[in-house]
């Protein structure tokens, strides 16, 4: 039977994105290969992960062999989601490279084996990020809008794009990707990614702990949340392939939300919460990186293949205490 791969399969979006192939099809084949093992907590709270078709490869996606084991003849769609996110790949110009680039060309090539092997081109679904775009970009960036990535994350993914262009055109894959503006509200702990504190402010609070935001209140970013991104997954791959035309990467739409909203925001949605801190500690490389990034994105072409955005940052705020908290007003 065919089955789905998601690569970064324990990450934020991963889990968020099997949950939902699950919840929509039980009957799905899904393995999910990640280098970290999956939250301890996970398994408690989602009964879903005793799914019978569900396997766990722990492994690294650089390494070639990894990818022959995760990537076999009978995948037919895979989410490839692992990526060293934005400060880590700064950090580690190497390991960057080494897995966002190199790792996305071996999979790519993986893939191009298994269509040749099947006769059948894989689905090859990739996020890529604002970070692709650059300070130069304007506001708001729009679908024409060119890609002048100014970190080492924003030139892998810009790439990454193009590559997966390419292996399309060849009729090696059946590529589809989506630019991602910063994925908000993140759950859980923070990883590496340069935009976390946009999170932190609103996680941090709502359970009552005191947090740090890095840029100023003024700062503005542009942003999505996690209900809508996994959405536009699960409707990306439904659409009819001639649809992405030869530009395979949808830009989402990014709400525009400074500092000072999301923390007003939280303020409005917490209930009855009592609510943690946030200080003004200003890092200017973190700053530095998000300046680089646009505020807004409007998403024509987006809204055309119904891949939508959110509303407004308070209901961005209420999605997280209904998803992760419990619901509104409890503590
Ligand atoms: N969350 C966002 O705001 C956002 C925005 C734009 C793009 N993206 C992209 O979406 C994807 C998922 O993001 P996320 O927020 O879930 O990130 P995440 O860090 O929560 O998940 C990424 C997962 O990839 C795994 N991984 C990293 N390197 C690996 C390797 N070498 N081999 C195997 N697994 C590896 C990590 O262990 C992690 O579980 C990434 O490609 C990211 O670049 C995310």
């Amino acid at each position: 039977m065919a089955k789905t791969l998601i690569t970064g399969g324990c990450g934020f979006l991963g889990r968020k994105l099997a949950e939902r192939l699950v919840a929509d099809r039980p009957d799905i084949d899904l393995v999910l290969a990640d280098q970290a093992a999956p939250p301890a907590d996970w398994k408690l709270n989602h009964d879903w992960l005793d799914h019978a078709r569900l396997d766990l490869l722990s492994g690294d996606v650089a390494d070639r062999s990894f990818i022959d084991e995760m990537m076999t003849d009978d995948v037919e769609t895979v989410f490839h989601l692992a990526s060293v996110v934005s400060a880590g790949a700064e950090q580690d110009f190497d390991l960057g490279y080494a897995v966002n680039l190199l790792g996305t060309i071996g999979l790519l090539e993986r893939c191009r084996e298994v269509g040749t092997t099947t006769g059948r081109a894989p689905t090859v679904v990739f996020p890529s990020s604002l970070a692709a775009y650059g300070s130069g970009a304007g506001n708001p960036v729009v679908d024409a809008t060119a890609l002048r990535p100014e970190t080492s994350y924003g030139v892998q993914k810009a790439t990454a794009e193009l590559l997966l262009n390419d292996y399309h055109r060849k009729g090696f894959i059946d590529g589809r990707g989506l630019r991602l503006p910063t994925v908000v509200v993140r759950p859980g702990k923070p990883n590496l990614a340069a935009s976390g504190f946009a999170s932190g402010i609103v996680r941090e609070p709502l359970q009552g702990i005191d947090t740090v935001c890095p840029v100023s209140a003024g700062t503005v970013m542009a942003v999505i949340s996690p209900r809508r991104v996994i959405d536009a997954f699960v409707r990306l791959v439904e659409l009819d392939s001639a649809e992405l035309g030869a530009d395979r990467t949808v830009p989402l739409p990014g709400l525009a939300m400074s500092m000072s909203q999301a923390i007003e925001a939280t303020r409005a949605e917490a209930g009855d919460r009592r609510l943690g801190t946030v200080a003004f500690v200003p890092d200017p490389d973190v700053q530095r990186i998000i300046d680089s990034w646009p505020p807004s994105i409007v998403a024509e072409r987006a809204e055309v293949l119904g891949l939508v955005g959110d509303r407004s940052v308070a209901a961005i705020v209420r999605q997280h205490i209904e998803d992760e908290l419990g619901g509104l007003n409890s503590t």
